[in-house]
C-alpha cells in the first residue's frame, strides 16, 4: 500500500493544479474557408439562431486527458481550444411582430472565446483570446467576442426568435453530460426559448466529406494502414499482444497522430473472437489467429481498420476457409457500393444483406449449421471526426461518404475470430477502398509474413 507522505501530498496538490487545465494538441487544419462554408450551409437550413458550445477542457479528469474539441463544434469552426461557443444567425424565422434588431442587421456568425490567461498559458501554451488583434484572421470569424458576453448577446435573439437550435442530449449522455449542462444553462437563462436539436442537420453534413477533409482523414487512414503492415511483419508466436499493439501505436504517433481512434484491439487465439477485446496481455501461440482492429486519430479524424492473420504466417485449412468466406462477403459488399444503395438493414440490395447472404451460403460450423449466426454485428458505419461518425438513419449512400465494411465470423468453440475491415470512399460510380494496400487476401498476407520472417532470421522464433 502507498503511504501518503508530505511529499506525496505535495505532489497530489500539484497534480490537482495541473488537472485544472488540459493540453490542446495542435491539429492539422483545413483552410478557414472550409469551416466558413459549412457554417453558411447550416445557416441556410435553419430558421432560428444556432448556439453550440465547445468543450471546456474539464470533461475528463484523468491525467492522460488530451483535449479534443466537441466534434460538431470543431466541424463548424476548426477551433480546438477550450471554453468557446458559436452563434449562427439565420436570415428567416423572426417571431411574429418582432423587431429585427442588431441581431438581424449585425454579424451572422460570432465566435465567443475566453480571454487570454497568462498564468494558465505558462502551463499549457498560448491560446487565441477574443482580445487578440489577429483573432479574426486566425479563426476565420469576422466577429470574435468575449465568452462572458454570450448571455448578453443572446438576450435580443431570444426576444426576436421563438427557438434556439442547439445540441440536445437525446438519450442519456454517456460520460460527462456536456449537452445536458449547456441545455440547462440555456433553459435557465432563456426560459422562453424553445430548444430544438441541430444534431441531425450537422450529422447530414458530416456524412459527406469535403476534399479538404479527405486530406486529413486520408492521413489518418494512411498512418493506420502503415501500422497494420508493420504489425503483420512482426507477428510471430511468442510475442505478446501488447507488443503488437505498442508497435502500431508507435507508427501512429511517429506519423503525428494525437491518439488512438479507439482502444487498440489485438486478440490472439480465443481473444480473436471477442469483438472489442482490449486486454492485450496474452502471448501469441503457434496456430493462433491474431485479429487486429487498430487505427489512429489524426488531427481529430479516426480511421478504422481490422486485419486477421495467422500467428505463424500460414493459415490452417479451416482458418483459411473461414477467412475466405469473410473476404468474399467483404468483396461482394464493396462491389455493390454505389450512390443510392443502402448500407444497413436487411432489405434486398442492402450491403448488410449482401454480406450476410455470402456468409450464410458458404461453409458450416461443426454442427453443420450455416455461419450467419456468427456474424453478430453491423456491416459498417461512417467514419470521420468520430470512429463511429453520426449519420442520418435510413439515408442511402452518396458520393463523398466514407464508411467501413467489416464483416466478421466469430466461432468461439473453434478459437476462430476473423474480421476484415476496410475504409471505403463512395464515389460517383462505385467505391474506392482506401485501405486496399493493407494485405487482404490469404496469398498477400502469407507472402508479406514469409518475406518478413526471412528478413528477420531466427530472432525469437
Ligand atoms: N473499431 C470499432 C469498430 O470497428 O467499429
Ligand atoms: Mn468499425
Ligand atoms: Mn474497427
Amino acid at each position: 500500500m502507498i503511504r501518503r507522505t508530505g511529499w506525496t501530498r505535495a505532489a497530489l496538490v500539484l497534480v490537482a493544479v495541473v488537472l485544472c487545465f488540459s493540453i490542446a494538441y495542435p491539429r492539422e487544419h483545413e483552410p478557414n474557408s472550409s469551416y466558413a462554408e459549412r457554417r453558411a450551409r447550416l445557416r441556410a437550413q435553419v430558421d432560428a439562431p444556432v448556439v453550440i458550445f465547445g468543450f471546456t477542457g474539464k470533461e475528463d479528469a484523468s491525467p492522460s486527458y488530451i483535449f479534443g474539441q466537441e466534434e460538431n463544434f470543431y466541424y463548424l469552426t476548426g477551433h480546438n481550444e477550450e471554453g468557446a461557443a458559436l452563434v449562427l444567425l439565420p436570415d428567416a424565422g423572426l417571431k411574429p411582430g418582432a423587431t429585427p434588431g442588431k441581431s438581424n442587421g449585425g454579424p451572422k456568425e460570432i465566435l465567443f472565446l475566453p480571454p487570454r490567461n497568462k498564468q494558465q498559458e505558462r502551463w499549457n501554451g498560448p491560446r487565441i483570446g477574443f482580445e487578440d488583434a489577429d483573432a479574426a484572421q486566425k479563426t476565420g470569424f469576422a466577429t470574435v467576442e468575449n465568452f462572458a458576453k454570450l448571455k448578453d448577446a443572446l438576450e435580443p435573439l431570444a426576444k426576436a426568435y421563438a427557438d434556439f437550435y442547439t445540441l440536445l442530449p437525446g438519450r442519456v449522455e454517456n460520460g460527462y453530460p456536456h449537452r445536458t449542462n449547456w441545455n440547462n444553462w440555456l433553459r435557465t437563462n432563456f426560459p422562453q426559448a424553445n430548444l430544438k436539436d441541430v444534431s441531425q442537420p450537422i450529422a447530414a453534413m458530416r456524412q459527406v466529406k469535403s476534399a479538404t477533409e479527405m486530406v486529413i482523414l486520408g492521413r489518418s487512414i494512411d498512418l493506420s494502414a502503415d501500422a497494420h503492415i508493420e504489425a503483420m511483419k512482426m507477428i510471430r508466436p511468442s510475442l505478446y499482444e501488447y507488443e503488437v499493439a505498442a508497435r502500431m501505436v508507435y507508427v501512429h504517433m511517429r506519423g503525428g497522430a494525437e491518439r488512438e481512434g479507439y482502444a487498440p484491439i489485438v486478440g490472439t487465439g480465443f481473444n480473436s473472437t471477442l469483438l472489442h477485446y482490449n486486454g492485450a496481455r496474452a502471448q501469441i501461440k503457434d496456430g493462433d489467429l491474431v485479429l487486429m482492429d487498430v487505427a489512429c486519430e489524426y488531427s481529430g479524424y479516426s480511421a478504422d481498420i481490422t486485419r486477421t492473420v495467422p500467428a505463424n504466417g500460414k493459415f490452417t485449412p479451416r482458418q483459411r476457409e473461414i477467412y475466405e468466406i469473410v473476404l468474399a462477403a467483404s468483396d461482394a459488399a464493396i462491389a455493390a457500393i454505389k450512390p443510392g444503395v443502402m448500407s444497413g438493414g436487411n432489405t434486398p440490395g442492402s450491403l448488410q444483406k449482401i454480406a450476410m447472404d455470402v456468409i450464410n451460403s458458404r461453409g458450416k460450423d461443426k454442427d453443420g449449421n450455416p455461419l450467419g449466426k456468427y456474424f453478430i454485428h453491423g456491416l459498417g458505419h461512417p467514419i470521420g471526426l468520430n470512429v463511429h461518425d453520426p449519420g442520418v438513419p435510413g439515408r442511402a449512400l452518396e458520393p463523398g461518404m466514407v464508411i467501413t465494411i467489416e464483416p466478421g465470423i466469430y466461432i468461439l468453440d473453434e478459437n476462430i475470430g476473423v474480421r476484415i475491415e476496410d475504409d471505403i470512399l463512395v464515389t460517383e460510380t462505385g467505391a474506392k477502398n482506401l485501405t486496399a494496400r493493407v494485405p487482404r487476401t490469404v496469398e498477400e498476407i502469407e507472402k508479406l509474413m514469409a518475406e518478413a520472417k526471412k528478413n528477420r532470421g531466427k530472432e525469437r522464433d
